[in-house]
């Protein structure tokens, strides 16, 4: 059984179309302009991501792949009854997650997979793509178009289903500490005794590293993040010139993140139609797209102790650039 469903709204409790309208609003209108990487993840962002995903240079994907094909029975060690939900928040385009499922596949063991994502083409993409792979097993995914905890929603009941959520990538790294505590606290509360979370923390390194990770000279990381341009000229009739800007990422040590900024090359102004505002732009201003914080391993014990879980165990890959971490909720 293959199916994709589009959940009603976006990242808050208003549509996808307020919310973007909003949020473009707001993050224009600081005097130090920014605005949050999720606008970036339409279905050509999700495109462009999935290449940076590819970059041998890129190391949080190279290491996380390497992580999931070395322990992968570690991970099947976790499931406990004959079957189980295989919950996957921030899917993209699920190519790691696709080396657990046929190692689940290959072990006989019976789940649904239901991969959660805002960016439709993404969970489209990737529920055709294991259709088209997987014609005669007996695989069920249910893909789910909207945000995490709507789609948790919609799947996590009281009962005796084990669920076993994967948060895969930088996808908390991106998030500001304050807002990764509440999202960890609102996990924590979604999950049951005898649930799994396994989430992705990229770990504090050589800033030589991180700088050359986020500065690819393909210009995949240029192109990803002026895309946020492309998306608010298409969704909110904007008239943003993406010629205009350059992108650069750089390591902050007083935030401990990896920035990522568009800086606009002459003095301009942008109107937003759906706004009904003009934007303006100095020579140089730098705005803020993306940002990727990176931990310790000793932070994200704290973190995950603050927020209601007890750490199962780290799955390190050789290097121990990254890190898999396995959480349940602490009694
Ligand atoms: C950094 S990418 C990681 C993708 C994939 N997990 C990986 O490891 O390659 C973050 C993903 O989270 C999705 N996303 C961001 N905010 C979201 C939200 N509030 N609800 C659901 N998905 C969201 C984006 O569309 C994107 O596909």
């Amino acid at each position: 059984m293959f199916e994709t469903k589009i959940l009603k709204s976006g990242p808050q409790s208003f549509s996808l179309e307020e919310q973007l309208a909003d949020t473009v609003n707001a993050g224009l209108s600081l005097e130090n302009k920014r605005l949050p990487s999720w606008l970036i993840f339409d279905s050509v962002g999700s495109e462009i991501f999935k290449k940076i995903t590819e970059l041998a240079g890129y190391l949080p994907a190279a290491c996380e792949f390497e992580i999931i094909r070395h322990h992968k029975n570690n991970i099947a060690k976790l499931i406990t009854g004959n079957t189980f939900n295989l919950i996957e928040l921030g899917s993209g385009d699920g190519c790691k997650t696709r080396i657990l499922i046929e190692h689940l596949l290959s072990k006989k063991f019976s789940f649904q997979y239901f991969p959660i994502d805002i960016s439709n083409g993404a969970v489209t993409n990737l529920v055709r793509s294991l259709e088209d792979s997987h014609p005669d097993t007996s695989l069920k995914v249910t893909g789910l178009t909207g945000d995490y905890f709507e789609g948790l929603k919609t799947i996590i009941q009281d009962g005796p289903t084990q669920n076993l959520v994967l948060f895969l990538g930088v996808t908390l790294n991106n998030m500001d500490p304050d807002t990764a505590r509440s999202f960890l606290k609102n996990l924590c509360n979604a999950l049951g005794p005898k649930d799994y979370l396994l989430t992705g923390f990229d770990l504090m390194k050589n800033p030589k590293l991180l700088y050359s990770a986020y500065n690819d000279s393909e210009g995949l990381f240029e192109k990803f993040n002026l895309h946020l341009l492309d998306r608010i000229n298409q969704e909110l009739g904007a008239d943003f010139n993406k010629e205009h800007f350059v992108q650069q990422g750089q390591f902050n040590p007083n935030t401990r993140a990896v920035e990522s900024y568009l800086y606009s090359t002459r003095d301009q102004t942008v109107h937003i139609k759906a706004l009904n505002k003009n934007f303006h732009f100095k020579a140089w201003e730098a705005m803020q797209t993306e940002q990727s914080f990176k931990y310790t391993l000793e932070e994200i014990e704290n973190l995950a102790v603050e927020n209601g879980f007890e750490v199962v165990e780290h799955l390190f890959d050789s290097r121990k650039y990254f890190v898999d971490s396995i959480w349940k909720v602490a009694h």
